[in-house]
């Protein structure tokens, strides 16, 4: 299928809502009503959620890496794919207060208050981003705190899905991959800044250049 042919703003930000929903709903219709389903559905969902920021956190980089009709698709849609994770992850916070409420044993068995504040504070990030994401909250923080706090949010919430991942790798080979995925998202997008810094050098070098 041609890129050219997938909905883009408001419609991919829609179907993609509607294909976290749909998702949720048949695992949690796969199993019978109790924990599992809803400890499957949260996993789905941090899933989801973990695709979706992927390609809002390294849209840039690629546009950077490797310029092209696709990867200045993916910047063009970065802002609606950020809000599917949002959307992606406000499911994922839906279904634990639930498996919260129903399950209190089984959700605080090997869980404290301080082993659930780096979460927590990455939904407090995922909060500030998505308000910020819509023009009247964009204009009221300015140009420059409005990019300090997108570029310190999704770095923040890059290490939260780091420390998630890292702490199941003795549950088995899924987190060892999707921790290993991660880790590479961050060299990559840190070699992208790398390269963007000596482009902008070499250009403003040649320019002293053609001064002289
Ligand atoms: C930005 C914030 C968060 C991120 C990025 C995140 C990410 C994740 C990830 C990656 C998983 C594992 C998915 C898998 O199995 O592949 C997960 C599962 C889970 N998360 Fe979150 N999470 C966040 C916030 C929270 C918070 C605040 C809580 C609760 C206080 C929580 C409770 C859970 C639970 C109960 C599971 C399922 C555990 C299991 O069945 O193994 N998460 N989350």
């Amino acid at each position: 299928m041609k890129l050219t042919a997938l909905p883009s703003g408001w419609k991919l930000f829609g179907l993609l809502a509607l294909l976290t929903l749909a998702m949720t709903a048949l695992t949690l219709a796969a199993h019978p009503l109790g924990s599992d389903g809803l400890r499957s559905a949260i996993r789905a969902t941090a899933r989801s959620s973990y695709a979706l920021f992927l390609l809002t956190f390294l849209a840039s980089s690629l546009a950077i890496l490797l310029p092209g009709e696709s990867t200045r698709r993916l910047l063009r849609e970065r802002r609606y794919l950020g809000l599917a994770f949002a959307f992606s992850h406000a499911v994922h916070g839906v279904l634990i207060y639930q498996y919260a409420q129903h399950f209190p044993a089984l959700f605080w068995a090997g869980r404290t208050v301080t082993s659930s504040l780096p979460g927590t504070f990455g939904y407090v990030f995922i909060l500030l981003l998505t308000l910020t994401s819509f023009k009247a909250p964009m204009r009221w923080l300015g140009g420059t705190a409005w990019k300090r706090l997108h570029s310190m949010g999704v770095w923040v919430i890059a290490l939260v899905f780091c420390l998630s991942f890292f702490k199941r790798i003795p549950m088995g080979g899924w987190y060892v991959l999707a921790f290993s995925t991660m880790f590479a998202a961050i060299a990559l997008k840190l070699i992208a800044k790398l390269a963007q810094r000596m482009r902008r050098q070499a250009v403003v070098g040649r320019g002293v250049g053609l001064e002289g």
